[in-house]
Formats: C-alpha cells, sequence, structure tokens
C-alpha cells in the first residue's frame, strides 16, 4: 500500500514503514497540493506542519489511517476522519519526557537569566549584577493540565523543592495528592499563588486565549510563566505587554499561536525566553514517535486494532481481550449472516467468566463489525462501525457476568431475527494456542473450529444425513475438512457445521437443503 510522510519523520520512523509499503516522503506541500495527491494514498503520517483537514480527507478516497508522530491533533480534524472510517492515531508517550525536560530547561533558564547572560557575555559584556537570579526551592509551581507532562514537570520540580499547586479538574485529588500537588478548583487560584506558572493543557475552544490581558492582571508582579504546550492559550499580544508593564516578571514561550514564525511582540524583549517549538527535538523523542506511529501505520493497514487509535473506543487491549478479538468479529459475522431476514434493533453480547473483569468496549466493536461487514458495501473499520449501526438502527447491548457454568470465557451474540426468531451463536478459546471454538450456532450447543469456509444445516435428526451432505460437497468439487452435528435431543432438530477447504459454489447450499429436507441451510466465509 501507499504511504505519503508529509511532515520530517525520523529515518527509523520510515525504515520501518518501508518494510512492508511504498513511502513517498514530500514535505512542504500546500493544501492544494496535499488535496491533488492525497487520492493516491492509504495512510498519511505528519507532525504539526502539515494540517489534514476536513477537504483533505474527503479527496483521500483510499485513506485508512492518518498518523500524528507526536501528541497535539489540533492539525487533523478527526472528527471528519471518524465521519470517513479513518483511523486517527498519534504517539502519546513518544515526546513526554522530551517535552518535560525541555519545560524544566525553560524554568531554570528563566529564574537564571542563563541565555540573556549568555548573549551578553558573548558580546563582550561581563554583567555579572545584572543577570542577577532567583532560587527555585520553596517558590510556587502552579501547573494548569496535570496529565502525562504536567505531571512529568511536577514530579521534577518536586525534586527541586518546590511548593506544587496545580488545576485540573479531570484528576482526583487523591492522585493529585500522592505526587505532592494540591489541587486547586479554579485557574484564578493558581495564577495567584504561583511564582511560576507552567502550561500543559491541550489547546480546545476552553483553553485558548485562558491567559489574557485580566487573568495576567491576577498574577504576582514576580511571577514567571512558561508555556511548552500550545500557543494560542496565552495571548501573545497580552502577555507582551504584561511583561513590558511588569504586571508579570518573566516568560519563556516554546509554542505560538502561528508557527512557524519570526515575528512576535514577545521577540524584543530582554524578560522572554523563546524557542522554536523545540519541546519533543530530541533524538530520543524523534525515534519512538517515528517507530511508534510507524508501527501504528503497519497495524492498521493490515485491518488490526490499533492500540494508539484515538477515534476508536476502548483504548489499550487487555491480555484477556486480544485472543478474542478475531473470534468476535466472525461471530458477528455468523450472526449475521444466519439471521434470516437481516438483523435491527437491539443485539445483545454477552462476556461471560474471566473476560467479563476486563474492558470489552473493543471487542463488542469487534462483534459488530463482523455484523456490518455483510451487509454494508463499505468498508467496515473499527472506526466507522458505530457509525454505520447508528445509521441502521441497530444497537449492540454489552451485558458483563462473572459467572459461565462451562467455559473459563465465552461470548455469546443474540437478538431476534427480522423474521421475530431467536438467534444465539457462542464462542470462546481454548488453550493452548487460544484456539478458536464455536460452541452454539443457531441456539444449538456443539463444538467446532471455525474456518475460512464453513456450511451450517438445520435439520431433523435422522440416519443418512451425514452421507448425503458429504456426497452433494463432493459433486460440488469441495473438499469437507471436518463435521461436526450438535442436536439437543435425539431425533430432535440437529445442527450441521461443516468447515470446508473450498468456497460454496452457488447453488450447492440450496441443492443440499432440498436433498435432505433441512429447515434451512447457509453458507459463510468466516476467514
Ligand atoms: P494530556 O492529555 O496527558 O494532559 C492534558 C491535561 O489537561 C489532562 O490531564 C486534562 O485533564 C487537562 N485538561 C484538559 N482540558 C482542560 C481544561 N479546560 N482545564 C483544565 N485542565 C484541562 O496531554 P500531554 O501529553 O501532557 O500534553 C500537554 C500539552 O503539551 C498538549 O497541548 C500537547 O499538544 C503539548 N505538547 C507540546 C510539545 C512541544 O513540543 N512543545 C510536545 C508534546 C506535547
Ligand atoms: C507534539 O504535539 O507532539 C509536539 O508539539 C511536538 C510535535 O509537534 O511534533
Amino acid at each position: 500500500m501507499k504511504i505519503l510522510v508529509a511532515d520530517a519523520l525520523a529515518d527509523s520512523g520510515v525504515a520501518a514503514l518501508s518494510q512492508f509499503h511504498d513511502v513517498d516522503v514530500k514535505t512542504g506541500l500546500s493544501k492544494d497540493e496535499l488535496v491533488e495527491v492525497a487520492p493516491a494514498y492509504d495512510a498519511i503520517v505528519v507532525r504539526s506542519a502539515t494540517t489534514i483537514d476536513a477537504d483533505v480527507i474527503a479527496a483521500a478516497s483510499r485513506l485508512k489511517v492518518i498518523a500524528r508522530a507526536g501528541v497535539g491533533l489540533d492539525n487533523v480534524d478527526v472528527e471528519a476522519a471518524t465521519k470517513a472510517g479513518v483511523i486517527v492515531c498519534n504517539a502519546p508517550q513518544s515526546n513526554i519526557i522530551s517535552a518535560a525536560e525541555h519545560t524544566i530547561a525553560m524554568i531554570m533558564a528563566l529564574a537564571r537569566n542563563i541565555p540573556q547572560a549568555n548573549e551578553a557575555l558573548k558580546a563582550g559584556r561581563w554583567e555579572r549584577s545584572k543577570w542577577n537570579g532567583t532560587e527555585l526551592h520553596g517558590k510556587t509551581l502552579g501547573v494548569l493540565g496535570l496529565g502525562r507532562i504536567g505531571t512529568l514537570v511536577a514530579q521534577r520540580a518536586n525534586a527541586f523543592g518546590m511548593r506544587l499547586v496545580a488545576y485540573d479538574p479531570f484528576i482526583a485529588p487523591e492522585r493529585a495528592g500522592r505526587m505532592g500537588v494540591e489541587l486547586r478548583g479554579t485557574v484564578e487560584e493558581v495564577l495567584r499563588e504561583a511564582d511560576v506558572l507552567t502550561i500543559h493543557l491541550p489547546k480546545t475552544p476552553e483553553t485558548v486565549g485562558l491567559l489574557n490581558a485580566e487573568s495576567l492582571r491576577t498574577m504576582k508582579p514576580t511571577a514567571r510563566i512558561v508555556n511548552v504546550a500550545r500557543g494560542g492559550i496565552i495571548d501573545e499580544a497580552a502577555l507582551a505587554e504584561a511583561l513590558a508593564e511588569g504586571v508579570v516578571a518573566g516568560a519563556a514561550i516554546d509554542v505560538f499561536a502561528t508557527e512557524p514564525t519570526t515575528e512576535s511582540p514577545l521577540f524584543g524583549l530582554s524578560n522572554v525566553i523563546v524557542t522554536p517549538h523545540l519541546g519533543a527535538s530530541t533524538e530520543e523523542a524523534q525515534d519512538k514517535a517515528g517507530t511508534q506511529v510507524a508501527e501504528s501505520v503497519n497495524l492498521a493497514l493490515a485491518g488490526e486494532f490499533v492500540p494508539d487509535a484515538v477515534n476508536v473506543q476502548g483504548g489499550a487491549i487487555d491480555d484477556l481481550i486480544k485472543p478474542f478479538l478475531p473470534l468476535g468479529e466472525k461471530l458477528g459475522r455468523l450472526y449475521a449472516v444466519l439471521a434470516e431476514g437481516g438483523f435491527h434493533g437491539d443485539v445483545t453480547v454477552e462476556f461471560l467468566g474471566d473476560i467479563a473483569d476486563a474492558d470489552t468496549r473493543i471487542l463488542g466493536l469487534s462483534v459488530l463489525k463482523g455484523m456490518l461487514s455483510t451487509v454494508v458495501a463499505e468498508p467496515v473499520t473499527f472506526v466507522n462501525a458505530p457509525l454505520l449501526a447508528d445509521e441502521r438502527g441497530l444497537s449492540l447491548r454489552e451485558v458483563s457476568d462473572g459467572h459461565s457454568e462451562d467455559y473459563v470465557s465465552l461470548v455469546r451474540v443474540s437478538g431476534t431475527t427480522a423474521e421475530g426468531r431467536t438467534l444465539r451463536v457462542a464462542g470462546t478459546t481454548f488453550q493452548p494456542g487460544d484456539r478458536e471454538r464455536l460452541v452454539e450456532v443457531w441456539n444449538t450447543p456443539l463444538d467446532v473450529e471455525p474456518s475460512d469456509h464453513m456450511a451450517f444445516f438445520r435439520y431433523d435428526d435422522r440416519p443418512g444425513v451425514i452421507g448425503t451432505v458429504g456426497s452433494a460437497f463432493g459433486e460440488a468439487g469441495v473438499n469437507i475438512a471436518a463435521a461436526q452435528v450438535g442436536r439437543r435431543e435425539v431425533g430432535g432438530e440437529a445442527l450441521m457445521a461443516l468447515s470446508l477447504d473450498d468456497a460454496v459454489p452457488s447453488g450447492t447450499i440450496e441443492h443440499i437443503v432440498d436433498r435432505i429436507g433441512a429447515h434451512e441451510g447457509r453458507a459463510i466465509t468466516l476467514g
């Protein structure tokens, strides 16, 4: 498949992608150029320079995945991608240490005027008294956003003996307390207390302009401000004015409302330190970002689940759940094919036994993906499955119950078909090797390993049927790999499940149904 790397990506990332796919590295494309080339690609990889908006996504008819080699996703229209069934993933852990260390470097440089003193001495000025600094020990660090990077910064500042206060309404006070951080209920409280304020928020409509002329005036005149998060969270013009007028003492800024930029009212001020978005610019972070997104893109293009996808419910997959994912999809397909007259409304997926304790959302999605893939023309992915289900009035009810009578873990899909009949299919996995088993089909218990091509018949239990079915498949040139019969009582309705080496030629099932007087017969491709 074809991958466009639209921003500079570490060589290790490009190499990992090139192992399996054709990779074009084309950086600095304008929006028009992107729209023009996008239809050729199955995956696009960006950092923060290139914007993948709804127009680019609409043009990219083959697109399966957009990967952001970094954290922030403000340059990707995640909503438009989700609607188009395109996976969006990032590398959330790749550069957090680098960004936290850059923040600490900015705080230290700001406290001791290192860039200014360095510049003066190199210019021939010995300005020892001019660049008197301030100690961090005993000072208050105010953290806005106590997520991954905010936490790493707080931990490091703790080692300097700083007092830590933070605002993050989405973090539990107990968790903050364990890190030695006192949570405050408002941004204003943190601004009032901070000797050094550090920002680690995402850029959202709520956070844009959070630090403005008014809020800056609530800070101490000795306060210093650091932003290694996103440009726009601080109003740059208001900050420049506050710094020039002594409303606050200093600022260290890595990110700007418009990037790249060489012009800002901040650049002319001696109490300001600036870097050109260097938070993630270390060899280690770029290497990690490159290899992490390459891994995600390779998974996405192989049709597998991407743990770092941001627009798929479920997040990282529990080890207990992993072997059930392909089985879930097969159960979904099986349910859909066996549902005479189709299916809609409520379908129940039960997670029974040990798996009930795990986060099963992705497994529910897997069942949904399997069901829809039999009825929807477009490719069904973990991303667009919920949307497609909604459009068809199909809703999946997920039930978890730690009790399972016969199996360690069991997944059962059940519902009422469009013709008003109850339909149940169920499966499990067995050790060794997490081997899949279908243990209930058409409401009848049995024990069969799913295979790529299968056929099922419901008929009245009586001697000679297996032989007749075997001959009929033989006449059609289809080899039977395995056959299993399940029934609830002798002479009652029986279920025959056949694993076949080849796809079933059209007309064969109808012919067999006639020959054995079956109530129903179905062929299904599960692979
Ligand atoms: P994160 O998602 O782990 O943490 C963000 C925190 O902000 C979360 O805990 C969340 O609860 C909190 N939050 C969200 N909205 C809030 C609001 N309105 N008010 C208060 N708290 C709110 O993110 P992270 O990985 O720590 O990244 C933090 C920022 O750093 C992001 O903007 C990211 O893009 C940026 N970043 C910059 C660089 C760089 O090179 N300068 C590198 C990496 C990340
Ligand atoms: C990020 O969001 O990961 C950082 O801003 C760094 C980058 O843009 O690559």
